[in-house]
């Protein structure tokens, strides 16, 4: 009862001030004056989420704003009601925060980061899905100590937990040195009403990957409390404006755990609940959201999960370095016979991390053996590729490049917190055995850091290499019987389907053919499937019966005919994590592509965010599609559509990403090397008129293709 009373209370004041800045807005800028969030499709994503009214300009805000005050705020204590008045604080909130950033000003400064634009939300699709990732922690207030409250963000982030920060205990973790960032999936939303963020973020992952229309209120709040793993802790003293704020989380489905000891009938068992002891609020948060963690303890003195996967670690900062052209250094993952192992070894050959002088380089070679009775030849480089990450998950290590490219550091904190050459082996036996069950029952690792062993080892390395692009050169979509299903996204996308053929990588851009397989051999009913092709329908747009029949079943009965090898005519449907987005460019004859990475404008008109906006949430789009980066320097990229000669135009960063394979994929096709060159990027042009003349220039050979429309 008291509990509604000071949701009713907060709502109130909290509809009142945005009433009031309203106001204040349009008598400065005048009701035509444009509002919106940088970077997003989904304008003010709580109102297109909840009641799809379109908001383009202050004016547009008044009778969204009348009607939630006619609408919400109800006296009547009940349960009901207090969460009405929570919808009204949600709105209030983004009503405010969209205020802020009137005349596209950037309204926040460092550390805080204020609204989250899409292509963060796309970066952690993926993530999300696998359970990398496993919830969503809104963490807001004031700790009773800035010890306790960095010890609990600390223990949030060892879990692999997103973590968004609002008020004091932002400064709380600065203070401790508890790294805070985009790089470390911990979000320093801002102060008050920026915890909004939190919550147009939950919103656009149902309209991104969830398919959700604008609008769909109860389809939107299923989603929402069956499918964002989100959660609230509060800290410190609760304010009616905390509580109503707290009401629209529960509105949203998160439940709510705080410090404060609060008497039963302040308590919503399962919603909101109390635990005093810092100790307790995280495992009663996890428990409350149903969020299951696989716990793996690793020996080693520094903290290991995905939030410190993207920490860089400046020259300056490193006690050594290896390889990166400057030293030798490789990495090899081995299958070998159950003889040829010691299980749980590790081994340093060479030097240890304390004969190595601050600053100072060395080689580094890690050879990794894994025996396993289903472990295959073929997913020796799936397993490889892991290498990068498990080592990057190190607080204190970073990692770039693979094979032997790789490039290392180690900071000087990590030396200093006592972290060892052979504690990368301690990461790679403790992360290889709890993620690869099935495939792997043994596992030994050697790390070389002598330069003369090295320069003998790498060549076993190098030899496999060869060996191995040599079969990946053999593995085509003719070549072999089985494509496999990706569904590993419907938990967020419930009708998406992903194919993962050899020439075809997953729109992630992280599920290749052979990663498919090997997850579909550690779990046989898991979300990669493989489909026997059968029966070819269509050989030049890439349709076959079994794959059809599949989709049907996978797609929930949504789809029913997928072509694999076009983007105009029942292309592949996107979940929201691709990588890169495709679009027809009319006037040209022609497709462009942009990527998550580029923010600018793009001759279609729209930004990679409203671009994707537009396809999403496993529903086919001819004319778009999402991509995996790679998939544009395949042999089976888009033939029935002319292939990599209908791309026009493609972001500058991309373009020099994929270069030596789009100069060698375009000399196969009989495109020449300079094809390369007559691709327009932005410093072309971002309009099609721009680019046009260029594209005549140059040749393109786009313009010479059968019209594409
Ligand atoms: Fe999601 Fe497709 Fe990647 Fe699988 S392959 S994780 S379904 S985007
Ligand atoms: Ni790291
Ligand atoms: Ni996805």
């Amino acid at each position: 009862k008291q509990i509604c009373e000071l949701a009713y209370q907060g709502a109130s004041t909290a509809v009142g001030v945005a009433e009031k800045l309203l106001t204040e807005a349009i008598e400065k800028h005048g009701a035509e004056a444009p509002v919106k969030y940088p970077d997003t499709a989904y304008k003010l994503p709580i109102v297109t989420a909840l009641s799809g009214e379109e908001i383009l300009t202050l004016g547009d805000l008044v009778p969204v704003l009348n009607r939630i005050k006619t609408n919400n705020l109800k006296l009547e204590p009940v349960l009901e009601n207090a969460l009405l008045a929570g919808e009204a604080t949600l709105y209030a909130g983004e009503i405010i925060e969209a205020l802020r950033y009137i005349g596209d000003g950037k309204p926040d400064e460092a550390p805080y980061t204020g609204f989250l634009p899409d292509p963060i939300l796309r970066k952690f699709g993926v993530p999300l899905v696998d359970g990398t990732i496993p919830g969503v922690a809104v963490v807001t207030g004031k700790a009773k100590d800035s010890k306790a409250g960095a010890k609990l963000i600390k223990d949030l982030q060892s879990k692999g937990i997103m973590v968004m920060l609002v008020n004091d205990i932002i400064e709380q973790c600065i203070e401790e040195n508890i790294k805070v960032g985009v790089d470390y999936i911990t979000f320093p939303l801002g102060k008050f009403t920026q915890i909004i963020h939190a919550v147009n973020f939950a919103a656009r992952a149902g309209l991104a990957f969830g398919g959700i229309p604008k609008g769909a209120r109860e389809q939107m709040l299923d989603y929402q409390k069956r499918r964002v793993p989100a959660f609230v802790i509060a800290l410190g003293e609760l304010d009616a404006v905390t509580v109503a704020i707290g009401a629209g989380a529960l509105f949203m489905g998160f439940p709510i755990v705080t410090d404060q000891a609060l008497p039963p009938e302040l308590t919503i068992p399962g919603l909101l609940e109390p635990q005093p002891d810092y100790d307790k609020i995280v495992p009663l948060a996890l428990e409350l959201r149903d969020i299951k963690l696989k716990i793996v303890d690793i020996p080693v003195p520094i903290t290991v999960g995905p939030a410190f996967e993207g920490e860089t670690i400046r020259k300056a900062d490193a006690w050594v370095e290896f390889g990166g052209g400057r030293t030798t250094g490789f990495e090899l993952v081995r299958m070998v016979g159950p003889d040829d192992i010691e299980d749980g070894k590790i081994q340093v050959i060479g030097p240890e991390i304390d004969e190595m002088p601050e600053g100072s380089q060395f080689p580094l070679g890690i050879m990794v053996d894994i025996y396993g009775r289903k472990m295959q030849e073929d997913f020796e480089g799936v397993l490889e590729r892991r290498i990068h990450y498990f080592i990057n998950y190190g607080e204190g290590l970073w990692h770039v490049a693979q094979r032997d490219l790789c490039w290392l550091r180690i900071s000087k904190q990590a030396k200093e917190a006592g972290f060892k050459i052979r504690h990368f082996g301690e990461i790679l036996l403790a992360k290889f055995k709890s993620d690869y069950p099935a495939i792997v029952d043994r596992v030994q690792v050697t790390l070389i850091t002598d330069k003369e062993v090295i320069e003998e080892k790498i060549k076993i390395a190098r030899d496999k290499y060869q060996k191995r692009d040599a079969r990946l050169k053999g593995l085509t979509d003719e070549s072999v019987e089985n494509f496999y299903s990706c569904v590993l996204c419907q938990s967020f996308a419930p009708n998406h389907v992903c194919i993962v053929t050899p020439e075809r990588v997953g729109l992630c851009g992280a599920v290749s053919w052979l990663d498919a397989k090997a997850s579909n051999e550690i779990t046989p009913t898991g979300p990669n499937q493989p489909i026997p092709k059968g029966e070819c329908i269509d050989p030049v747009k890439g349709m076959w019966k079994n794959i059809n029949n599949y989709l049907y079943t996978a797609s929930n009965r949504t789809l029913e005919e997928v072509n694999l090898y076009t983007l105009m005519d029942r292309p592949m449907t996107s979940c929201g994590c691709f990588e890169a987005i495709m679009a027809v460019l009319p006037s040209t004859n022609g497709i462009m592509v942009t990527t998550r990475e580029y923010t600018g404008n793009t001759p279609c008109g729209m930004t990679f965010s409203t671009l994707a906006g537009t396809c999403g949430g496993g529903v086919q789009t001819p004319g778009f599609m999402g991509i995996g980066r790679r998939y544009l320097v395949s042999s089976k990229f888009i033939p029935a559509d002319g292939g990599l000669a209908r791309i026009v135009w493609m972001p500058k960063e991309l373009k020099e990403f994929l270069r030596d394979d789009l100069v060698e994929q375009a000399v196969k096709s009989g495109l020449g090397a300079d094809f390369i060159d007559k691709i327009a990027d932005e410093t072309i042009g971002i309009t099609e008129e721009s680019i046009l003349p260029f594209l005549e220039e140059k040749q393109h050979p786009a313009l010479k293709l059968e019209p594409l429309i």
